[in-house]
């Protein structure tokens, strides 16, 4: 074993095979090929990807986390609703978080939470946003860990949000509200 040195870069076109390798290992959704070209071509986009400067065998500078991002109008999102309505201002944003994950191995050392971290102080520069929010499955325990003691609000269970081989799961909203909300 060897002492990690975590770094956060962008995420760019040379990241795309590992994006998608990690992507497929960690979650029960498959993704568009589409989607992996916006995100590392930072189309509508926003990424942040986290490295191990010390990682040994020339994997230095391969991707062990990561967090995808849009850009949404708040009165197209679901969570207009929950936002202070401020009729002169009708382009409210909100960032919504698409995927997160780090690879087993990198677990438990914060690099997630330091991935929305970085999420939140984009959103917080955007004069125009008002939270950042994400869906997560009813069941990722440790991932609802993490958005709670980020300070996240779990403001709505969703039912058969997500399908799955067939199955049909709920899933949490949660929302972190940013320049008043
Ligand atoms: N030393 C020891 N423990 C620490 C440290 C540290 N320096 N920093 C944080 N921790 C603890 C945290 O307190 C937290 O503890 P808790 O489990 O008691 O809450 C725990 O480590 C996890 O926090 P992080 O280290 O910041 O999170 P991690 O980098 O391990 O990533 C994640 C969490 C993303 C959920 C990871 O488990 C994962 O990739 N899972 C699979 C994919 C997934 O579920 N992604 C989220 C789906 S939802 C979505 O994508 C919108």
């Amino acid at each position: 074993s060897h002492r990690a040195s975590i770094c956060y870069r962008p995420i760019e076109p040379s990241d795309r095979q590992i994006l998608e390798q990690i992507h497929c290992d960690l979650f029960p959704i498959r993704y568009e090929s589409e989607f992996f070209q916006n995100v590392v071509n930072g189309q509508d986009i926003v990424s942040w990807a986290a490295v191990d400067r010390n990682r040994p065998n020339g994997r230095s500078d391969e991707l062990v986390g990561f967090v995808t991002a849009r850009i949404v109008l708040a009165k197209e999102s679901e969570i207009g609703d929950m936002l202070r309505y401020d009729p002169s201002k009708p382009d409210q944003t909100l960032v919504y978080i698409l995927t997160l994950g780090v690879v087993d191995g990198y677990r438990n050392l914060g690099i997630a939470s330091s991935l929305i971290q970085k999420v939140v102080k984009y959103a917080s520069s955007i004069p125009t946003c008002r939270a950042v929010y994400l869906h997560v499955i009813s069941y990722n325990d440790p991932a609802i860990r993490l958005y709670k003691k980020m300070s996240f609000q779990c403001v709505r269970r969703l039912q058969g949000f997500y399908l799955i081989g067939g199955q049909h799961y709920d899933s949490y909203l949660f929302v972190y509200y940013v320049n008043g909300g």
